[in-house]
């Protein structure tokens, strides 16, 4: 087994915009990450991802990146960067950016020069974007060259009339996609990592890396992911970058892709390939989506939990990887809603389902995340009226919401939902106005119930969703948890999670039920041996048959004998 330090890292997913605003402008900013270096260590965590600095006009927050050498204004300058690397590595603490790849902002100067013909440097950066010219119907209607579909709904084409072709975008329209194909391209971005590296990371987080390859065919097809996503010459451009730049400069990297088979997960992540160190999969992320809603389709569309299937995704890349990788245990990142509200109940059992998340996640083996607030069991966000919400996916969608017949208040549910934004929202350190965030009115508006939901309340209180999370990191460490086996138990169970973890020194038993309703469990195993280190509720014997009142959670411990 290969043994490096973000194996059994906990890493904190730190969506800057909303973190902390050190200079009272409404928006989170690297000052404002130095300022609270030493709460990230006092929570236990080894590494920060921090989402994309660099400038850019902010269409995606950030995912838009109009200069990649720098900082976006908004938080802060190259000084404070390298002070933030410096200050977080005097803690220990790891640096990992985001990294896109796969696209720019339409304000990027290649792109700028790429669709303006009389650009001086038009010729060399045409091609560094992906470009097709217009069909035409019989009756002489110009028309796109497919009907694919943006992961932010709309269309992938938008029109430019100076060169009269379309460019291809699978994210917003300010968001073109590269072309992995132009090796002078693929050159400049090299130098891009190169320099990055430079700065003194230790990490990248590879932004939509499935999607760099398209099929140049430009078969038609709706929404026609097919031939955007996960195309097999994507692992090629991963490997070289891995083999050039990642391998010899020691830089970990945590990839992101949905839907991959036994083969690709270890092309992706195995401990022999040259592609990531790990990756971020999306298999447990949707378990509750009603696939029969046709107003507020997909994701959009809340349904009943699936539990099984949950643990199942666990399962299944506990099994994929088996001794040839290590895994990604989290529950949600920037683009989920809040986990709490998602697979918890944030109403009347708030504390109690947070913590029972955290039990149930972090006794899994594997490389963890934990997401910016999550510790304080921040939920979704409660905003009333559509111009609340922030993101760029949410314009485009409500406006899908609308033409396939859904009402206002039927669109505004779905995004209270489901909306990336419910885990955009500032971070919650006290009940000052803004939530101590800032002192002036945030970039985004701060969900009301921060009066009872912060920080400073969660850390005051000693049996806090906080302070499980702080026990927890603790006991993972010391358990050696993310170098364990885990076996779940009666998976099918439609209520309950149950699974333990083996180490070389303990065995974790996690019992939880994930419902509001109270739930029978059978635990087919000797539990000898075991002793109650954590739960949610008062204590109750460990049983071979138990009841678990709704969300309640227990972790029994052993340590392991010579033998056993
Ligand atoms: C990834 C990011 C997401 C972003 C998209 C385009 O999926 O997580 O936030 O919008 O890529 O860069
Ligand atoms: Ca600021």
């Amino acid at each position: 087994m290969t043994n490096n330090w973000w194996q059994d890292a906990i890493i904190y997913q730190l969506y800057i915009r909303s973190f902390y605003d050190a200079n009272h402008d409404g928006i989170g900013d690297f000052k404002g990450v130095i300022e609270k270096l030493d709460y990230l260590d006092h929570l236990g965590v080894d590494a920060v991802w921090v989402s994309p600095h660099y400038k850019s006009p902010m269409d995606d927050n950030g995912y838009d990146v109009s200069d990649y050498y720098q900082v976006s204004g908004d938080y802060g300058t190259l000084d404070d960067v390298k002070k933030f690397i410096k200050e977080a590595h005097q803690r220990d603490i790891k640096v990992i950016f985001d990294l896109v790849l796969n696209h720019t902002s339409d304000e990027h100067e290649w792109f700028q020069a790429a669709k303006d013909p009389s650009h001086p440097d038009h010729e060399k950066y045409h091609d560094y974007y992906i470009w097709q010219p217009p069909k035409y119907t019989e009756d002489g209607t110009r028309t796109m060259p497919t009907s694919w579909r943006s992961w932010f709904g709309g269309p992938v084409w938008e029109y430019n009339e100076p060169t009269d072709e379309y460019y291809l975008h699978i994210f917003s329209k300010k968001m073109p996609d590269l072309n992995w194909r132009n090796d002078a391209m693929k050159n400049e971005l090299k130098v891009i990592i190169k320099w990055l590296i430079d700065l003194g990371v230790d990490g990248f987080r590879v932004d939509a890396s499935n999607h760099l390859e398209k099929n140049w065919d430009f078969p038609d097809g709706h929404p026609g992911y097919e031939h955007f996503s996960s195309l097999p010459k994507h692992h090629e451009y991963l490997e070289e970058l891995g083999r050039e730049l990642f391998g010899p400069h020691n830089i970990f990297t945590l990839g992101e892709a949905g839907g991959a088979s036994k083969e690709e997960a270890l092309q992706y992540c195995g401990y022999d390939s040259n592609e990531f160190d790990v990756l971020i999969q999306f298999g447990h992320t949707w378990a509750d989506v009603d696939w029969d809603n046709q107003k507020t389709p997909g994701k959009w569309a809340k349904g009943r939990l699936d539990v099984p299937s949950i643990k199942q995704s666990f399962h299944h890349w506990y099994e994929m990887l088996g001794d040839k990788g290590h895994n990604v245990i989290y529950w949600h990142n920037h683009d989920q809603p809040r986990i709490v509200s998602h697979y918890g109940n944030d109403t009347v059992y708030r504390e109690r389902s947070a913590k029972m998340l955290c039990h149930t996640l972090y006794f899994m083996p594997g490389t963890a995340i934990v997401y910016q607030g999550e510790e304080i069991g921040m939920t979704n966000v409660d905003y009333e009226s559509l111009d609340s919400f922030r993101d760029v996916e949410v314009y485009t969608e409500y406006d899908n919401f609308m033409k396939l017949g859904a009402s206002h208040e039927e669109a505004m549910q779905a995004l209270r939902d489901r909306a990336r934004d419910n885990a955009r929202s500032p971070y919650h350190w006290n009940d000052n106005p803004y939530a101590g965030f800032s002192t002036k009115e945030p970039w985004m508006p701060v969900v009301k119930n921060y009066p009872t939901v912060n920080l400073k309340h969660q850390q005051a209180k000693s049996d806090s969703i906080w302070h499980t999370y702080h026990d927890v990191f603790l006991y993972r460490k010391q358990f050696d948890i993310a170098h364990g086996k885990v076996t779940f138990l009666d998976i099918e169970h439609k209520d309950a999670y149950l699974y333990h973890t083996k180490t070389t020194t303990h065995e974790a038993l996690v019992v939880a039920n994930f419902t509001d309703h109270a739930t029978s469990v059978t635990l087919e195993m000797s539990l000898e041996g075991y002793t109650l280190l954590l739960s949610n509720y008062d204590p109750v014997p460990l049983n071979n048959e138990m009841r678990l009142a709704p969300y309640a959670s227990y972790v029994y411990v052993k340590e392991r004998g010579e033998n056993t």
